[in-house]
């Protein structure tokens, strides 16, 4: 990752977010494309399997996977804050044996990084630049399953975006937001040999779930 984003990702990515995304997920549980993916994992249910959850945030995938029977979690966030509010939460709700915690970018981390059957990335490619090296690397890393949340390509997500990153460059902020194409992510999925299972769609998101080719079914 150029410094500039790892910068971007530590300072946006922050304490306060942490503390206030975790109050969110306590409340209300997993926001509503989180919820879709793990309903299109836990369809296949993934009892006794391994997780990868890639820039997970405060844990949601992890936390509910977990309560669904997976065997373990290990949990790559490149945010500081983020990773130790989910430590935070997993030793809270008495899992901390299930689940290991590595912080940094997952691209430079990989080779260090056991393979699992579900690799997940909620809302993670739209953060990072080289999109093509993160998913590629994430497909190597699962040999059944891969789940991701990320924005449509379209007009209208392209010039919030554009918006959002003004905003962000006028705040001296160094993190940007980034729409990949569609056909660049399908595009690595399908090169790497799965195929899409489920897909849904929003204004802004699309949920995808992908299945490697010739594995076993969940
Ligand atoms: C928008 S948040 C999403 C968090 C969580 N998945 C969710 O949906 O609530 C993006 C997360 O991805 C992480 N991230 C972005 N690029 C990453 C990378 N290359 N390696 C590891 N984590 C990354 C950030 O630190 C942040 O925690």
């Amino acid at each position: 990752m150029p410094c500039s984003q790892c910068r971007g990702i530590e300072a946006f990515f922050d304490d306060n977010e942490a503390r206030s995304e975790l109050k969110n997920y306590r409340k209300k549980g997993p926001r509503n494309t989180t919820r879709q993916l793990l309903n299109a994992i836990v369809e296949r249910d993934p009892k006794d399997k391994t997780l990868l959850d890639i820039g997970g945030g405060v844990g949601a995938i992890q936390h509910e996977l977990i309560k669904a029977g997976i065997r373990s979690a290990v949990s790559v966030d490149a945010s500081s804050a983020y990773a130790r509010v989910s430590l935070d939460e997993t030793v809270v709700r008495g899992h901390a044996d299930r689940l290991t915690h590595h912080l940094g970018d997952f691209v430079d981390l990989a080779d260090s990084i056991e393979s699992a059957d579900i690799v997940t990335l909620d809302r993670v490619i739209c953060c990072y630049d080289d999109a093509s090296r993160l998913l590629e690397r994430s497909t190597e890393r699962a040999t059944r399953m891969l789940g991701l949340v990320y924005p449509r390509d379209g007009l209208p997500n392209r010039a919030a975006v554009w918006l959002l990153n003004l905003g962000l460059r006028i705040r001296r902020s160094d993190f940007r937001l980034f729409i990949h194409p569609n056909t660049l992510v399908t595009g690595i999925l399908e090169g790497a040999g799965f195929r899409r299972v489920h897909l849904r769609k929003n204004l802004i998101w699309q949920v995808v779930l992908y299945e490697r080719i010739g594995s076993q079914r969940l």
